[in-house]
């Protein structure tokens, strides 16, 4: 068993940094494609089998150190039946957008556990193949919310912020009821067997300091109060990480994930020991030629070297388009360390 991982989110790892990329198991890989080419994206999340064959493949063919379960954060959307499909070249897409505060109060209560139990599925098939940790994950409560607001992807969350700033009573009221939902969901996923959990707040970045500590910040504190009891280290990740890392280090985190804006060792000296870090090499690195690749990679392992408490990653997730044999050349580096 390769737990690597595990030891350095708890940061007692003596021995080289793990590695593992936040969307590693997508469509930059040809076996992806493959798989891909027969599905829609959404029926695979669906089927317990085909999710776990995907979350597979990063770890068979690219040899990572943890594994991420197949999944998407909009499935939560999903249960709350707002209309979730994903069309080719657009991104999801929510057909029945919140407009009004009405349409807060009007959101069914799903039974979360009842709901996403094919992700229940697909863990427990894929433990007993694993020899890396598998990690669960969810969305924030903002950047699911801004999904559920904007009703597709947006570059400045424009309506999101607006109905913020008018009306953030009610704004509120849907972080408080992703949240509760998100703590049921995360419970199901560790009940089968993830071994970390990530929550991802991918639009954090639009907020100021005090609106991440109001709309944000809040709600990520009430999660990992939800999930104490399971004792399983969660992993923060906002786009804004490096802004906000103070904020996030106040509510103990077992760690944080760092976009690529921070100088990760200066981040070191001032995150507490006890949190790990994790991070933060810019995807776009990936486009270029090798011997770029090998000194960015390089320089970032030596500047994290004999840190108990580093996981090797990217400052967001891999982009379809990057050349899947730079992706190997880059978990080679990292291994041969
Ligand atoms: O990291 C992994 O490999 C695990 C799987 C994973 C997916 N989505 C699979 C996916 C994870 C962790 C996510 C999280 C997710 N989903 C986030 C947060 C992380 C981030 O990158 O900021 C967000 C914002 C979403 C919502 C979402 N899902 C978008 C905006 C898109 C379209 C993006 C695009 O590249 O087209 C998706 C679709 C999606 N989720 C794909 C994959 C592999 C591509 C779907 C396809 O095959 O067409």
């Amino acid at each position: 068993m390769n737990d690597l991982f595990l030891k350095a989110l708890r940061c007692e790892n003596r021995s080289r940094a793990p590695i593992w990329l936040m969307r590693q198991a997508g469509r930059y890989m040809p076996q992806y494609r493959a798989i891909r080419a027969k599905h829609p994206f959404l029926d695979m999340v669906h089927d317990p089998e085909l999710a776990a064959e995907v979350t597979m493949l990063p770890v068979k063919h690219l040899g990572v150190d943890a594994a991420i379960l197949f999944s998407d954060i909009l499935v939560i959307p999903e249960a709350l039946r707002v209309g979730l499909h994903f069309d080719d070249g657009i991104g999801p897409i929510i057909d029945r957008p919140l407009q009004t505060a009405a349409d807060i109060d009007a959101l069914p209560k799903p039974d979360i556990k009842e709901a996403l139990q094919y992700v229940a599925q697909a863990i427990r098939l894929l433990r007993p193949q694993l020899k890396v940790p598998l990690i669960g994950f969810c969305g924030a409560p903002f950047t699911v919310a801004s999904y559920m607001i904007e009703g597709k992807s947006s570059k400045d969350l424009r309506t999101t912020k607006q109905w913020m700033m008018k009306d953030p009573k009610s704004f509120h009221t849907l972080l408080e009821k992703i949240s509760r939902l998100t703590i049921d969901y995360l419970e199901m996923q560790i009940e089968a067997g993830v071994q970390a959990v990530q929550i991802f707040d991918s639009w954090a970045n639009v907020l100021s300091h005090g609106q991440f500590r109001e709309f944000s910040l809040t709600y990520f504190k009430m999660i990992l109060e939800g999930i104490k009891s399971k004792n399983v280290p969660a992993i923060l990740f906002c786009r804004g990480s490096s802004v906000f890392a103070s904020q996030l280090a106040e509510i103990q985190p077992s760690a944080i994930s760092v976009d690529w804006n921070a100088d990760l060792m200066q981040m070191r000296k001032v995150i507490p020991r006890n949190i790990a870090l994790q991070g933060n090499l810019d995807p776009d690195v990936l486009y270029a030629p090798y011997d770029l690749i090998k000194r960015e990679t390089k320089a970032l392992l030596k500047g994290m070297k004999g840190e108990p408490g580093y996981i090797f990653n990217l400052g967001h997730g891999l982009l379809p388009d990057i050349p899947y044999e730079n992706v190997q050349a880059l978990v080679d580096i990292v291994r041969q360390q």
